[in-house]
């Protein structure tokens, strides 16, 4: 007798860093050779992509994590961070040679705005044939990187991407000039109004947010989101441009909820979502995540994003 077919998982495949996270807590940050007393110092799980790996986890999405950390604590720590999220880490690769990543951060108590110097580490050992065959593994149906790993690698996994068919999302951080090589094969490009400007060679701010997304559009990607922090997002997609505000939240830490946004949004489109409800979606992860101090910590699960949408 044949035996039913379990649906295939709709599985969300995240490259990108990998990091620990030192943060200290200050009431002003720092200019150019002041030193400032800070109030608080922690240790989080941190890097773009595994925050962006667990925000798809805890939507709900499989999740398949690409990418190096070295044979250190740090290391150590971070990849049972993501193995007790569920997240298949078989495609993180162990260095002996080159230490894990690690972020420097100071957020302003005020604020919670972040300043980040970030040390990418083994990420910048990702290797092309580790890419391809990480997507050959699992044969996700959405790839969400970000621009940390190098470009060859990156080449290649978007190359295996397209012949299975994955959609492709490129979150053009940190240094958005990098995704100029890949914005005519990408499905979907994520920016902050940083990035957006970068790319676009002008200032990007709310005001001009859905103007920006429609002319980020016509370099390639058919889909962009420009997110423009507490106001929301604005997103273009097939032609058609409109903005989702964010929810009002208390912000204590804004450190990863660009993170949150990107996985959130991936694990929608990997469900059938279109991406106007993933942006939604996606805003208010990115909110909750701001409510917490941490990256790891603050990144929402859906029942918690499921109960702000209800309330919007
Ligand atoms: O986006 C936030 C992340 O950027 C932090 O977790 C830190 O690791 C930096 O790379």
């Amino acid at each position: 007798m044949t035996q039913p077919q379990d649906p295939p998982l709709r599985a969300v495949l995240v490259a990108g860093t990998i990091n620990t996270d030192l943060v200290a807590r200050v009431e002003k940050a720092p200019e150019a050779g002041e030193t400032v007393t800070g109030s608080a110092f922690s240790i989080f799980g941190g890097g773009k992509g595994a925050n962006q790996a667990i925000a798809a986890a805890r939507s709900g999405a499989p999740t398949v994590m690409l990418g190096a950390l070295g044979d250190d604590d740090f290391g150590r720590e971070r990849r049972a961070d993501l193995d007790a999220e569920g997240i298949d880490t078989a495609s993180v690769a162990r260095r002996d040679e080159t230490p894990s990543g690690v972020a420097l951060i100071v957020v302003e108590e005020a604020t919670g705005q972040n300043r980040i110097a970030y040390v990418p580490g083994a990420t910048r050992t990702i290797a092309p044939d580790q890419a391809r065959d990480a997507v050959m593994r699992v044969k996700p149906a959405v790839i969400l990187a970000t621009l940390e790993p190098p470009e060859d690698a990156l080449d290649a996994l978007f190359a295996a991407g397209t012949t299975i068919g994955a959609v492709s999302i490129l979150n053009a951080t940190p240094e958005a000039v990098g995704a100029r090589p890949f914005l005519d094969r990408i499905d979907a490009l994520i920016v902050n109004e940083t990035e957006a400007a970068d790319l676009l060679g002008h200032p990007v701010s709310v005001a001009n947010g859905e103007t920006a997304a429609r002319a980020l559009s016509r370099l390639g990607p058919n889909t962009v989101a420009v997110t423009l922090g507490a106001a929301g997002v604005a997103i273009s997609h097939d032609g058609e441009t409109t903005s989702f505000p964010a929810p009002r939240v208390e912000v204590i830490d804004t450190t990863g909820a660009g993170d949150a946004f990107c996985g959130a949004f991936a694990a929608d489109l990997a469900r059938g979502a279109d991406p106007f409800t993933a942006a939604r979606t996606g805003v208010i992860a990115g909110s909750l995540a701001t409510t917490i101090p941490g990256a790891y910590p603050g990144i929402p699960r859906r029942d918690a994003i499921e109960r702000k949408l209800s309330e919007s």
